[in-house]
């Protein structure tokens, strides 16, 4: 017997940013950490499997799922691009991981979405989790696909999700939108834990942003996962607001995405 919430849980994308945050942040609440990727990772610790996977291989995801309680999905493109790789990863890949919970009765799913499936709302609006996607890219469509296939396997086969609208997560902000945008590593583990860990998610959507002075972005309709965000990018705003001065006009400036916005077309 453990007192630990699972016996197995499966980190994807355990190589990139946030995978190796979480996967330090992960540890106490697990018996097994499962840590998997494409690419190499650092060898497997106590406590640790790693398999190597490409999200894209049926087959392989269907063993990387096999025996686990829970996944916290990080694996994917992260970055906006031309269509083929996020097809791969982001669209084929993502139903593997759902059909692959589902077949081994996987009870949840924390999805990693972006704040791109809804970049294309001006930066004027305030927006909570039941307004439509508008997505600002390739990426950002293959969030709001996410967004909806989970919301599928909640209606259809009662398997939860948890979609994290992540803003701009990095060791510190970068640019004047990150002011409003950016999740520290502290606060972005914790709503990983309390996702995990609320009894009852369903299928919830909740925007990934520190308690930034500037918000767009409403949490009310995901209050039940009891996440308070205690970070904030004050420390960084002379910083910030001392870079080169931006035209206002430049769509990046206008909407939420940012540059993405204005990302693309790619040849076809
Ligand atoms: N960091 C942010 O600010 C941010 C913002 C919004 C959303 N997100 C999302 O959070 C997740 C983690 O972001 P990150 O910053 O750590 O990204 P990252 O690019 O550092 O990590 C993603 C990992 O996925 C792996 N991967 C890519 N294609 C794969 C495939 N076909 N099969 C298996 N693994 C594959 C990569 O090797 C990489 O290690 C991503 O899904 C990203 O879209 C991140």
């Amino acid at each position: 017997m453990t007192s630990r919430t699972f016996n197995r849980l499966l980190l994807t994308g355990a190589a990139g940013g946030l995978g190796r945050v979480l996967r330090t942040s992960l540890k106490p609440l697990t018996n097994i950490l499962r840590i998997s990727d494409i690419a190499l990772m650092e060898p497997a610790q106590a406590g640790e499997e790693a398999v190597r996977c490409d999200l894209a291989d049926a087959a392989g995801v269907r063993g990387l799922l096999e025996g686990v309680d829970a996944v916290v999905h990080m694996g994917g493109i992260s970055v906006e691009g031309p269509w083929e790789p996020i097809l791969a990863a982001n669209i084929a890949g993502l139903h593997n991981l759902y059909e692959a919970a589902r077949v081994q009765g996987v009870k949840r799913v924390i999805f990693a979405s972006s704040n791109h499936a809804i970049g294309f709302n001006p930066r004027s609006r305030r927006i909570d989790a039941n307004d439509p996607v508008r997505p600002d890219g390739n990426y950002g469509v293959s969030k709001a696909f996410g967004e909806a296939l989970s919301r599928f396997y909640w209606d259809r086969y009662g398997l939860e999700t948890v979609c994290l609208r992540i803003g701009s997560c990095f060791p510190e902000p970068k640019d004047r939108r990150m002011l409003i945008t950016w999740l520290s590593y502290e606060d972005m583990s914790e709503l990983v834990h309390c996702s995990l860990t609320a009894p009852k998610v369903e299928h919830t959507i909740v925007f990934g942003a520190s308690a930034n002075r500037d918000s767009w972005w409403d949490n009310k309709a995901a209050a039940h996962l009891g996440w308070t965000p205690r970070s904030n990018t004050e420390a960084y705003r002379a910083r910030m607001e001392a870079l080169p001065p931006v035209d206002q006009s430049d769509p990046a400036e206008l909407f939420q995405g940012g540059g993405y916005t204005t990302m693309g077309p790619y040849p076809f």
